[in-house]
């Protein structure tokens, strides 16, 4: 007998970023985070389970069907994942899935949030399970992937850190909000020389990192509300003193780490001339890469999406927007 199901879930771009951990292989966060989810920067993934003795097979999907074995870090955390779901349901059977992405796998956007979430949803719809969004985001999180906490819920989100609440999962931030969209400029080719597992070991290491967790209560506090309030002067202070923070602990690490390339500073002083010489309302913000992400209301989306696709290190642009969430397909991708 076999069962079969397939599901698609959001990547997310965070505001307030998670960057540290007070347990890393539970990926238990130091400081509490907010995000966007997206919606077109989507990971889809079909599981089959067999109730067969056997090997787990875990194939990846390309743009023109093809199918390949996954292979290497991405194969191992994948397959580690998958035996933890299985374990968590009790199965003893084998599982097959597939998995594509909807951007570029090799453009340094990061999948993990998406993957592991469109894993954990899968599964549990292989075995006609419907648990709660939080039941979801703490199984997302337990791959290791802190970010993936917070894509199985849509709108923007929260993810928090208590001490005495570790395993909290993530939760939606409470409307009503201004409408948001992320123009994201790929300037990265290939995946990234640091994982963002690595730079979360290494963050504590950094002068800068007890300053961050200081200040950052109150940078989230001034994102949250001007979320409400619409005020974008206020959200784009906030949203880009936090995103070269993040550049500045995870480069004064030991070893420090550079997620920047020239492209990355390009993006950077094309969003400041944009907002102060033409009056087009917009902010940058990175996570653990090169490619900028440019986040404006959607009066701004065309202006900066043509302004920084003229940009000579630029080879891509993805026009995302606020996404809801997971969500059920009918195709499977094999
Ligand atoms: O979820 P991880 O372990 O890949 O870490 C995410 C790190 C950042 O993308 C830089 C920040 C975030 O909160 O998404």
């Amino acid at each position: 007998m076999s069962r079969k199901a397939t599901v698609s879930a959001p990547s997310n771009i965070a505001f307030i970023k998670y960057w540290g951990a007070r347990d890393l292989d539970r990926a238990i966060p130091t400081n509490a985070s907010l995000s966007m989810t997206l919606d077109i920067c989507r990971t889809t993934t079909t599981v089959e389970v067999l109730d067969e003795a056997g090997a787990d097979a875990i194939q990846i999907k390309s743009d023109d069907g093809a199918l390949t074995p996954a292979a290497g870090a991405f194969n191992e955390r994948f397959t580690a994942h998958l035996g933890r779901l299985r374990e968590h349901l009790g199965f003893t059977g084998r599982i097959q899935a597939a998995t594509h992405n909807t951007f570029p796998s090799d453009a340094g956007i990061a999948s993990s949030a998406s993957g592991f979430t469109a894993l954990a949803y899968a599964v549990s719809a292989a075995f006609d399970r419907v648990d709660s969004p939080e039941e979801m985001s703490i199984r997302a999180r337990l791959s290791g992937s802190g970010s993936a906490a917070r894509s199985t819920f849509g709108g923007y989100v929260t993810w928090p850190s208590d001490p005495h609440n570790p395993e909290s999962p993530a939760a939606q931030h409470a409307g009503p909000h201004i409408d948001l969209r992320d123009v994201i400029a790929l300037v990265q080719h290939g995946p990234k020389d640091v994982s963002s597992l690595e730079g979360h070991r290494r963050a504590a290491t950094s002068p800068h990192f007890a300053t961050r967790q200081e200040r950052l209560p109150e940078r989230t506090r001034r994102v949250s509300a001007a979320l409400t309030s619409g005020d974008f002067a206020a959200f784009t202070e906030a949203l880009e003193e936090e995103a070269i923070e993040l550049h500045l602990v995870a480069m004064s690490s030991t070893p420090p780490i550079l997620y920047w390339e020239p492209g990355t500073l390009e993006v950077i002083h094309r969003v400041r001339q944009l907002r102060t010489r033409d009056g087009v309302p917009c902010a940058f913000t990175m996570d653990a890469g090169a490619n900028v992400h440019v986040i404006c209301p959607p009066t701004s989306e065309d202006a900066v999406a043509a302004a920084v696709s003229d940009l000579p290190s630029v080879h891509g642009v993805i026009r995302d927007r606020v996404g809801s969430g997971p969500r059920h397909e009918t195709e499977h991708l094999f």
